[in-house]
């Protein structure tokens, strides 16, 4: 089915009005804002605006925007930009992501959810993937001394997200943005470190994304290159150019911390369930998997409907 509606979160933002341009005369565009003083901003791209703000709204003021704008991809392009200190950082940069996660797994449908996050976002706790270079490393090393509180919270969000699987979702890592024109070209995937990105062309790749499901469990790196921006991401999507962390996780099921799964009968997702623990299984994750035959999403919040006991099996 193809998009017909999307969402974006930080619709004020550089690369959410951008991408609000991209798509606005082709499919229905609500852009989420902090103050209504950016209407004029956001009606002039072609989209609706809505307030709500990440830091006073909850997930289910979120849910209901979504939800009303029957969105079938929701962006999350916000962020603290560093001002107002740590705990802004925190509470939009990370607390706000994972609202707006648990927002759109309350959706009635639930959408597919772009996240931008950040190049070099991973715990340095582990080995620097296999692909970066010392100039990489030391890029590295130079961009979470530079800003680690935003670095911190942005990994904390991705962490988040990876590990949820009740929708689809695509992280996109720009490297630093930079405002020169889009050149249409970039180095997709499993990238350096080391290069910036304009934001016309993140706004690009997020407009291309809309339309590729087949994304689904991939954190995709965007730095300036050579390459054609939609043979780029093609490529980076047939040939699952994730980082390293994220492929172990989502296609081998290993780091995973120790799980339970509940899989709902009723739900178009069920395979994919069923089919995230068999990956997991196969990794060095054993989650123990309880099925509840003939029950819709969120059964378990529909208080008294469902007696979970007789409704367990294998
Ligand atoms: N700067 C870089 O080099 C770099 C590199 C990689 C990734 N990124 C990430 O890329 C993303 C987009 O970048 P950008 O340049 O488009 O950012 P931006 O222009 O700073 O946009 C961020 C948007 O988030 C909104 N926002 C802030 N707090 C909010 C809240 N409480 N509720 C709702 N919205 C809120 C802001 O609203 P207002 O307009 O009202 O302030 C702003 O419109 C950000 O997540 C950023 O962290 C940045």
């Amino acid at each position: 089915m193809s998009v017909r509606s999307i969402a974006i979160v930080g619709g004020h933002g550089q690369i959410a009005l951008r991408l609000a341009r991209l798509l606005a005369s082709k499919l229905s565009v609500t852009s989420i804002v902090r103050s209504e003083a950016h209407f004029p901003d956001i009606l002039a791209t072609g989209a609706s605006p809505v307030v709500l703000s990440l830091e006073d709204a909850s997930a289910a003021d979120f849910t209901r925007t979504f939800d009303e704008a029957s969105a079938d991809v929701v962006v999350f392009s916000a962020g603290s930009g560093g001002k107002g200190g740590e705990e802004r950082t925190k509470k939009v940069d990370y607390e706000g992501a994972v609202k707006v996660f648990d927002a759109v797994e309350g959706m009635k449908h639930p959408a597919r959810l772009l996240l931008v996050s950040s190049i070099d976002s991973r715990d340095r706790s582990k080995p620097a993937p296999a692909h970066y270079t010392e100039e990489d490393i030391e890029s590295s090393q130079k961009q979470w001394e530079w800003i680690p509180t935003y670095m911190h919270y942005k990994l904390l969000a991705d962490q988040n997200l990876w590990t949820r699987t009740t929708f689809p979702w695509t992280i996109v890592r720009p490297g630093l943005l930079l405002d020169t024109p889009g050149v249409g070209t970039a180095d997709v995937g499993r990238t350096c470190v080391t290069k910036g990105i304009a934001r016309d062309d993140v706004a690009h790749m997020l407009a291309l994304l809309v339309e590729r499901p087949d994304a689904a469990g991939l954190a995709l790196d965007i730095v300036s290159g050579n390459e054609l921006l939609e043979s780029a991401l093609d490529a980076a999507i047939k040939g699952r150019l994730t980082e390293v962390y994220y492929r172990d996780a989502v296609e081998h099921g290993k780091g995973l911390p120790e799980a339970r799964m509940a899989v709902a009968g009723l739900v178009f997702l069920k395979d994919s369930g069923m089919a995230y623990v068999e990956r997991m299984r196969q990794g060095n994750t054993n989650p123990e998997l309880k099925a509840y035959k003939g029950v819709p999403h969120q059964f378990a919040s529909f208080d008294g409907t469902v007696s979970l006991d007789d409704q367990v099996t294998d």
